[in-house]
């Protein structure tokens, strides 16, 4: 097989559910073309954690397998998305000293670089530093300080880390793979980027990704990520509840659940019969019947708790009351039927379906809320990895501005900063 091409890109996925790969070839204008993809149900990852390194193994080697032998190359390195190992939003706000001049760019440079240090200095591996507000003397909301006047420039920054020892795994189980790994991402702002407009991202939004083991959390408001969070309660829970109290299989209550689940009971639910492979106590299995409310009325108790988790991660965000929405919600999970008036409800606030945008060459099978990170993480890094502080300060010094014309801060995005950090 021919080497990868320069201008290719690979990504791999390692979800609780699902491991995929894909490769997109990419050109310096116009949008990419994905070449080559993979995917498979995962095997030894939990809650977005390696469990067992051979399992997984196995499994990212046979889809990286499947995307090389479609794209025609071998791939030597791969962006790898995680959900796992999140270390929770820890907000910096960083300081430097402007008294007696307006405001130059090398102070921000210099306030830039010193939000880069602590941001590498705190816990864990580091995957995204977004820098999210400027304020001049404790007044928040400017966007582009140059040549004001003011005594001090500080500025907010949203840090993503993840756990070290779950870095380690990743890269490893990269490696034995036989490719290199020049960044991770986290799968929920990798998600975002693919789910939300830009419109929104700048009036305020929060994407929900609802994946097997993990439901992650991003806010954006002033088209910043503002805060994201992981919490390990994913739609597996769902399946598990229904594999204990129907006896099935694992995979039998995920098909259940996938083909006939829903959170809200019909009247025709009560008469409405599904036949279920059950297993016998004393062994075997054997066909039974079960009437479709029972069946809603068995998930929608978990359905609950998740987004009842999720109203308190948002609320704790500061994402909440009346100003707050909308949300899109994402991820295989999202696409239990009802769950976005179930989520409207519990939130209180809007909430649409997110799916991926569509780029040329990915196949049908791709193009649903399951694949939102994967397909996420392409864009981000063809056009995310601006927002990131660690191509800030080199921009700025190559004449870029900051940020384009000052956007109107909506009130709230001041208050979740202050509130979240
Ligand atoms: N049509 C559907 N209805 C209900 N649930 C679904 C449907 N399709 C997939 N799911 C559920 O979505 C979950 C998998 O979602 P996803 O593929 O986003 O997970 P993942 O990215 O691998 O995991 P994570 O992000 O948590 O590590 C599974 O629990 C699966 O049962
Ligand atoms: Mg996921």
């Amino acid at each position: 097989m021919p080497q990868k091409g320069a201008d290719s890109v690979a990504i791999i996925e390692l979800g609780s559910a699902k491991t995929c790969c894909l490769v997109a070839a990419v050109e310096a204008e116009g949008d990419p073309q994905i070449t080559g993809v993979g995917h498979l149900g995962s095997a030894g990852i939990e809650e977005g954690l390696v469990q067992d390194l051979s399992k997984a193994q196995t499994i990212l080697s046979r889809v990286v397998q499947q995307a090389e032998t479609m794209a025609g190359h071998v791939i030597e390195q791969a962006v790898v998305v995680t959900s796992g190992g999140h270390l929770g939003n820890d907000g910096i706000r960083v300081e430097v000293s402007a008294a007696g001049h307006a405001i130059e760019r090398g102070d921000i440079i210099k306030t830039i670089r010193l939000a880069e240090r602590e941001a590498d200095a705190g816990p864990g591996t580091l995957l995204h530093a977004v820098p999210a507000c400027f304020s001049i003397d404790g007044k928040s909301g400017v966007r582009n300080p140059e040549g004001l006047l003011g005594e001090r420039l500080s500025l907010d920054i949203c840090v993503q880390a993840i756990e070290n020892d779950h870095a380690g795994n990743l890269h490893n189980l990269a490696n034995q793979a036989m490719l290199d790994v020049p960044a991770l991402l986290f799968s929920g702002y990798a998600s975002a980027q693919a789910c939300l407009h830009d419109e929104e991202k700048e009036n305020g939004v929060a994407c929900v990704d609802l994946g097997g083991g993990i439901c992650s959390t991003t806010i954006f408001c002033g088209s910043k990520l503002i805060y994201g969070g992981a919490d390990p309660m994913g739609s597996d829970r769902i399946t598990r509840t229904l594999a204990k109290r129907l006896s099935l299989s694992v995979t039998d209550a995920d098909r259940l659940k996938k083909q006939h689940g829903r959170v809200w009971q019909r009247d025709a639910d009560f008469k409405e019969v599904i036949s279920v492979p059950q297993r016998l106590a004393e062994g075997g299995m054997e066909q039974t019947d079960i009437r479709k409310a029972r069946l809603i009325s068995l998930i929608r108790p978990d359905v609950e708790e998740i987004l009842e988790s999720v109203a308190a991660q948002l609320k704790r965000a500061g994402f909440s009351g009346r100003d707050a929405g909308p949300v899109v919600l994402t991820g295989g999970g999202a696409q239990l039927q009802g769950l976005n008036l179930l989520a409207e409800q519990i939130l209180g606030c809007p909430v649409r379906l997110g799916f991926p945008q569509r780029y040329a060459g990915l196949p049908t099978s791709m193009r649903g809320p399951a694949f939102s990170s994967m397909i996420g993480a392409l864009s981000h890094i063809l056009t995310g990895e601006r927002e990131e502080l660690s191509s800030a300060a080199g921009r700025l010094k190559k004449g870029a501005t900051l940020t384009g014309p000052a956007p109107i801060w909506p009130k709230r995005v001041l208050k979740w900063l202050r509130d979240a950090w």
